[in-house]
């Protein structure tokens, strides 16, 4: 049985990892909670995983405040970038196969709409800066046993866990709200945690190494996911697009975080948008 290490356990993807694996006789899973394992305590990060010798590394944790690592790129520096080349440095120490989940924030600078596996990173935050710094590190120290995945928005967590757009607006019908908010000048690509979920074990059973982008195909805007979030749940209540510089917030926000693969397709999970979009909000119902 193959030892597993988790980090991120608690957040959005690292739920479903733990729900999929709880079941499966292959892989014995080490889930350790913020406490023991603190990716901002780098140095504290080598002990613990020697310790365990996981055969396998899944790092999800990740200072993931946007505008948090924007106003302080220090910390940005050491939770998403700093532990990352800790992690790498002893996964190729150990043999350990690591899988790594980086944003579609690494893209931005160039204003394209979608971007793929060929195209150069640029990011415009700290955030991004950050993430991609961390992919650096992979690339030097454990390059041969490691997979890179970029994500986009990520969509999950279902009524009980889900804080972010989907919930947040899902909240706001529920709780009678008759005029919905929406930004409809950013785009992006969405990437469903559970499918995403699905394919890191898959691919961690084959030994996929390298760079791989993970969204569901399209791109959209966030008034976009309104839309259909108000057309699947039959609401009438009325929905107004937004600029994003009525909101402004400490971090830039390209024109697009869009990404698609050059690699990955239906085989691998990913499916349209649209179909995504229809299956997870049937979760909420
Ligand atoms: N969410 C997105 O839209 C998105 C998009 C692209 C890529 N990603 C990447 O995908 C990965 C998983 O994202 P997610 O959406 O599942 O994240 P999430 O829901 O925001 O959860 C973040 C996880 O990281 C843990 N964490 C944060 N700071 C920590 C620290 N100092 N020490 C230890 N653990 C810490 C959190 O633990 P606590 O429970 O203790 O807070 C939580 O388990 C991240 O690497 C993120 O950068 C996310």
């Amino acid at each position: 049985m193959k030892k597993i290490l988790l980090t991120g356990s608690s957040g959005m993807l690292g739920n479903y990892i733990v729900k999929l694996l709880e079941d499966n006789g292959d892989f014995k899973i080490i889930s350790p909670a913020r406490l023991e394992f603190n990716i901002s305590d780098t140095h504290k990060i080598e002990a613990y995983i020697k310790e365990i010798k996981p055969d396998v590394i899944f790092h999800l944790a990740a200072e993931t405040n946007v505008d948090l690592c924007e106003t302080n790129p220090k910390h940005a520096l050491i939770a998403n970038s700093l532990s990352v080349e800790k992690i790498s440095k002893i996964a190729n120490e150990l043999s350990s196969y690591l899988v790594f989940i980086s944003t579609s924030n690494v893209f931005g600078a160039k204003s394209s709409l979608k971007y793929n596996e060929l195209d150069m990173p640029d990011p415009v935050n700290y955030y991004g800066k950050s993430k991609y710094k961390a992919e650096n590190f992979i690339t030097q120290n454990n390059i041969a046993n490691s997979l890179i995945i970029r994500a986009g928005w990520m969509i999950g967590g279902g009524a009980e866990r889900d804080k972010k757009f989907v919930g947040k607006i899902i909240q706001q019908i529920k709780d009678g709200n008759t005029s919905i908010k929406a930004v409809g000048d950013k785009y992006g690509t969405i990437t469903m945690a559970s499918s995403l979920a699905k394919f890191i074990i898959k691919s961690t059973q084959d030994k996929l190494i390298g760079t791989y982008h993970y969204s569901s195909q399209g791109l959209l805007t966030r008034h976009e996911i309104a839309k259909i979030i108000l057309k699947e749940l039959k609401c009438n209540a009325s929905l107004l697009e937004t600029k994003s510089c009525q909101f402004p917030l400490p971090a830039p926000r390209p024109l697009s975080e869009g990404i698609e693969s050059l690699y990955l397709d239906e085989k691998d999970g990913i499916r349209h948008y649209e179909e995504d979009l229809h299956e997870y909000i049937k979760e909420f119902k």
